[in-house]
């Protein structure tokens, strides 16, 4: 027998429910791809063409996060590998604009899916963009067929670097003899479009195709076509995959968001020894993935935020549940003390209030109090594991024996 380490009691309490966990994760492509069937026909009848060696027109797809663009097209670049399993007349070339995002990298990173003899490579870094086009064009040229060349999240690299790749992309054709080279861009942002020179997003996007929301229903078949080879019969509660795909629907109709929530909700019952996935897993993994985000949003705040904020749990642990911008200012100026912060003006502050309230950390209401005037009504809108965040925030280190002096001023 084994002897047993720290890891034995984790061990022994997890019982392993997933029969697969790779297909719940979001890279995972699934071999179908329910109600998308509709957008994979319009795009393979733009691009079959291809197959002939007739060029096809560039298409720009369009969607909000989550709604299958990524999958659709890397089920259809596994397609048309099939179909032309030599690649004789046509190449499928994927590229990730979030990852790489340089003109540089993204010409870079397509020469190399070309060019398979090593020693011709193209060098990671020092050419100029020109010399790297002209040897990438001729590869390209030598082939004589249609290469597909899709770029993944393509705002993300016009937001760093304008359009220059597109330029060069889409007006390659011109140099070329005997090849031809289509675009395929891939957005959440329709709206990156509006800033292109008029030529290339007249170029870019001759083809559009928009990939809507998913709806409950249709959320539902795809949680389910996942879960049948994710686990085992019966370790699913039948109100678990409605639920998922409710919460979804609700925010964006996003897949990803969808799945992410059944991956956790699964993890959660492993991790507690349960053997069966329910609604209430489902609840927590909701309240998980919620506040990882809302944390996320807490790091990004500045020290005065903070420290607004860090006033406002200070007057609700002091008894107020709900507070005016005075009564937040009048504890800021005190904490700022305390820290040796400069102390903006409470214009500023009630600024700052109202960013926390836009980002739902608090709740600011604006009342009116007759011939007093009118202020903001504050209530700290926060789960306690965030107020601990801020609590242990190395910049309130010294304030543990800190108690705010009352006072309420109406602003
Ligand atoms: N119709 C579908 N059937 C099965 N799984 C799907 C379907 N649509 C999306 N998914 C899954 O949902 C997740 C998100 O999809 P995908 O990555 O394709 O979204 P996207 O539109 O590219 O989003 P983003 O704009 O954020 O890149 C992936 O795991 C994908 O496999
Ligand atoms: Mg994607």
């Amino acid at each position: 027998m084994t002897e047993s380490n720290i890891f034995t009691q984790y061990m022994q309490k997890r019982n392993v429910i997933v029969k697969n966990k790779k297909i719940l994760q979001s890279s995972y492509i699934p071999d179908k791809l329910p109600h998308r069937m509709d957008k994979i026909n319009e795009i393979v009848e733009i691009i079959a063409p291809s197959l002939n060696k007739d060029k096809p027109s560039n298409i720009l797809v369009i969607g909000k996060t989550g709604t299958g663009k990524t999958a659709v097209m890397s089920y259809i670049g596994k397609e048309l590998r099939k179909a032309d399993v030599e690649q004789k007349n046509c190449s499928y070339i994927y590229v990730n604009c979030e990852v790489v995002d340089t003109p540089y990298g993204i010409l870079y990173n397509i020469s190399n899916q070309i060019i398979t003899d090593p020693s011709k490579r193209i060098p990671f870094t020092g050419w100029s963009l020109d010399k790297i086009f002209s040897e990438l064009s001729d590869y390209i040229d030598k082939e004589d067929k249609i290469f597909i060349i899709v770029l993944d999240e393509i705002d993300r690299s016009f937001q760093k670097n304008g359009d220059d790749i597109f330029y060069y992309l889409t007006t390659i054709n011109e140099v070329l003899q005997n090849s031809r080279v289509s675009i395929i861009g891939i957005t959440n942002n329709a709206k990156f479009t509006e800033f292109l020179s008029p030529k290339i997003k007249s170029r870019l996007g001759e083809e559009k195709v928009i990939f809507p929301p998913y709806n409950v229903n249709q959320l539902r078949d795809i949680l389910y076509e996942r879960a049948k080879d994710a686990f085992d019969e019966g370790v699913l509660d039948d109100e678990v995959i409605p639920y998922c795909a409710a919460l979804s629907a609700q925010e964006m109709g996003d897949a990803r968001r969808a799945l992410d929530l059944l991956r956790m909700s699964a993890d959660l019952a492993e991790r507690n020894g349960d053997v069966l996935i329910t609604a209430a897993h489902v609840k927590s993994a909701k309240n998980k993935i919620e506040l990882d985000a809302v944390s996320e949003v807490i790091k990004t705040l500045t020290i005065q935020s903070k420290t607004v904020l860090m006033s406002v749990i200070k007057n609700t642990e002091d008894g107020m549940s709900t507070m005016t911008t005075g009564d937040v200012y009048s504890t800021y100026k005190t904490i700022c003390d305390a820290i040796s912060q400069s102390v903006l003006t409470q214009r500023r502050v009630a600024g700052l209030i109202s960013e926390l309230d836009m980002l739902g950390i608090v709740h600011a209401r604006v009342k009116s109090f007759g011939r007093a005037g009118r202020t903001k009504e504050i209530e700290l809108n926060t789960p306690k594991e965030i107020i601990s965040m801020i609590k242990s925030d190395e910049v309130f280190k010294d304030l543990d024996s800190y108690k705010p002096q009352k006072q309420t001023t109406l602003m």
